[in-house]
This record gives C-alpha cells, structure tokens and sequence, in this order.
C-alpha cells in the first residue's frame, strides 16, 4: 500500500485514519476513534483559519483598507454635477476678433486688466515656467508666502531666498508674508482658508479693479498664454469661469487625464470676488493649460511635499517618503501614496488602475520649457531620474 513515496506523504493522514476507523473493534472504540478522527481533521483546517487566513485578512485590510474604500466609493459617493463645457476655438494665425465671435463674444477695444495671484510654497520651477508663460498679459503678479505649511510645520520663505531668479517681474511684483498660526493637530484646510484670506488683501493692495481679471490658481496649475489672451480680449466672458487642463503627473512625459479643473478666471467684483480654490461655477473652458503636480527637480521636494500639504494622511506608512521608492515610481509613472485612481465610476476606477502610460509627445507645452530644455530636463519625456537635492 505504501510503495508510493508521494502518494504516502499526501494521503498519510487519511490513511492513518482509514487504518484505524477501518478497524473492527467495539461499537464504542469505532465512534470514539471517528469523532478523534474528525477533530483531527477539523484541527488542521482551524488552525489554518486561524493562524494563517485571518492574520492575512487582517494585514490585507489594513494595508489595502484605503484601496478597498476608494474601489466602492462609486455606491456610496455620487459624481459631482457635470460642468457645462465650452468650447474654446484657438489657433495663432487666426486673429482675436474671430476667436471672440466663434466662442459667442464680442471683442473690446482694449484688453482688461490681468491680475495673476498665487500661494507660494516650493514650487520655485514651476512658478518661473508659469510666469514666463503668462509674462506678456500679466497686469500684476501677486505672490502670498508663509513661513508655515498647511499642516502647520514651520517653512523657509522660498520665495524670498529664490528672488533673484524672478527679476523679469520685479517692477509687476506684488509680494506678501504671512506668519503661520502652528496650531498642531488642527485640520489643513483650515490654515489654507486663512492664507488665501490674506490673498484677498494682498490683491486689494496691488490694486485691483472692478472687472480686471484674477486668475485663481494653485502655481502648478498653469493657464495657457493664448487663454488669458482670449480671456482678457473678449467681452461678454462669463463672471467666472474654470480653466480644465491637462493633468500631468511629475513631469510632461505623464499624462493622466485632462479633467483639472480647480483653476478658475474671475472679473473680479469688489466684495464679491474671495479667493478660492473650490467649484465656483458650471462653465468650463476646454484645454487652456496644463497641471503639473509632483513636478519637482529634487527628491526631497517630493518629501516635503507629502509631509507639508492637506493630504498629509495619505502617508500612511514611513516607507512611503523613502528615496529609493520615491524614484522608483516616479519612473514607472505609479501613485506615491498608493492609492486607487480617485473617481467616481468602476469604469473610470478600473480604467486608470496601474501606472499612466509614457508619453513621448512635448508639443504644446509652455514656450518657455523648451527654450530652456537643458535646464527643466527632467520635465520633459524621457528623464525621470531625479537628484537627490
Ligand atoms: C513666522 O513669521 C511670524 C511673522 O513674521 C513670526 O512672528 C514667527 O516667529 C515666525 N515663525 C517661525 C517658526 O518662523
């Protein structure tokens, strides 16, 4: 019977019992060996249980918790209302007069005003790239700074120590500083709604009129030069209006969707006008720009990032703000933090699971980026290796 090495090794359990339930002994001894029996077996697959699937469940779910969270948000979190999309018609040799009527406006007989204000953290790159882009239209560019971050840790003044690197805006500059409040432990969004509070007075300082245009965004969220043309050419423009732009995710050479919206164009209303950072109206202007998040030159401004910002709580392990790892997604075009694709329908989750695609494609980028393409080298497709810093 036991000839079989293999067939002795995987049967031997059964086979003890068969040997000893197979017995023929007294009514007694049988039942009392079966029940033996299947406790014997019932032990292995307990101790299984218990020792391997529910330690594993656990590990899974507290690994994977927010995964799973984010996988079913689309049958507990309906998507917001859809913005009423407009179509933005633009190509250079067409003049501004028939750009106006094609999108329903008039055009004036002479542009409004621009005002372009930012919150400044560290993004010192990409706030040269931004005004470099919008140099040519920009009436005033209003910069607020703080010495403390979002999530209250204290913060060089960057922008103070990098001015040197922005003299072509010196004689446009309208330049804030404000102290942090540092009260630990307090939600982020709270010391973000006080600073863009203090923007509001700042804008007022740099003098701002009614119906000059204020461009409302975050400085990695960057207008298109031709859209601010447009937009400050044309009459008729709607009150606010949001900029949808192409997101991209640590340089050009990932693109993840083109669905940012958060930036926003308002003619400004004295009294009215608070900026912000939120939904403030339906109308969204189709591709006028590009968002760039995580588009940083050095390793540790990805680490200060993730510690210094409202979403703090996605750090959910200390493994996450290692170097090594940071580069390695960086490379693959996968999530810091992660985490499922944040959006509202299975179809939309399941589409964008996995790393974005590379892209080798740098048309239509900011003018500014490619004339200086040796020095913003790692924003362009094919360098995601990063320094250190
Ligand atoms: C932040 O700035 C304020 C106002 O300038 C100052 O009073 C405060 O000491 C500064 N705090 C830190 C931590 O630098």
């Amino acid at each position: 019977m036991i000839s079989d090495g293999n067939y002795y090794t995987s049967k031997k359990s059964d086979d003890l019992c068969d040997d000893v339930c197979g017995q023929q002994s007294s009514p007694t001894f049988v039942s009392m060996s079966r029940l033996r029996c299947l406790l014997h077996g019932l032990d292995i697959r307990t101790l299984i249980f218990l020792f391997v699937i529910v330690p594993a469940s656990i590990v899974g779910i507290y690994v994977h918790g927010q995964k799973i969270t984010y996988f079913f948000r689309p049958l507990w979190q309906s998507p917001p209302k859809p913005f009423i999309p407009i179509t933005h018609y633009y190509h250079e040799n067409v003049p501004m007069e028939t750009l106006c009527k094609l999108h329903g406006w008039g055009v004036r007989e002479f542009p409004r005003r621009v005002f372009d204000a930012v919150l400044f953290s560290n993004e010192v790159d990409m706030l040269k790239i931004r005004w470099k882009e919008l140099y040519p239209y920009i009436t005033r560019f209003v910069l607020l700074e703080s010495n403390s971050t979002f999530t209250a840790l204290p913060k060089p003044l960057n922008f103070a120590i990098n001015r040197d690197k922005f003299k072509f805006i010196e004689p446009r500059l309208s330049y804030g500083e404000i102290g942090g409040r540092f009260r630990k432990g307090e939600n982020p969004f709270v010391e973000e709604a006080y600073q863009r509070l203090a923007l509001d007075q700042l804008l007022r300082i740099a003098g701002i009129e009614d119906d000059d245009l204020l461009i409302m965004s975050d400085v990695d969220e960057i207008p298109s030069r031709h859209t601010i043309d447009l937009l400050r050419w044309c009459d008729d423009i709607p009150p606010i209006i949001h900029l949808q732009l192409r997101n991209y995710l640590y340089s050009f050479e990932f693109q993840y969707d083109h669905q940012s919206w958060r930036a926003s164009v308002h003619r400004y209303q004295r009294g009215t006008t608070r900026y912000a950072h939120y939904r403030q109206t339906d109308y969204l202007l189709s591709d006028s720009g590009w968002h760039c998040s995580f588009c940083f030159r050095y390793i540790n401004d990805f680490i200060f990032k993730m510690k210094a910002y409202s979403h703090n709580d996605r750090i959910r392990f200390s493994h996450f703000l290692s170097p090594k790892r940071i580069q390695d997604i960086i490379c693959q075009g996968a999530n810091l933090y992660d985490m499922l694709p944040e959006e509202y329908t299975f179809r939309d989750i399941i589409g964008k699971m996995g790393p974005i695609p590379h892209s080798h494609s740098a048309v239509h980028l900011p003018s500014f980026l490619l004339e200086n393409a040796d020095e913003y080298k790692y924003l362009l497709p094919g360098n995601c290796v990063r320094e250190r810093g």
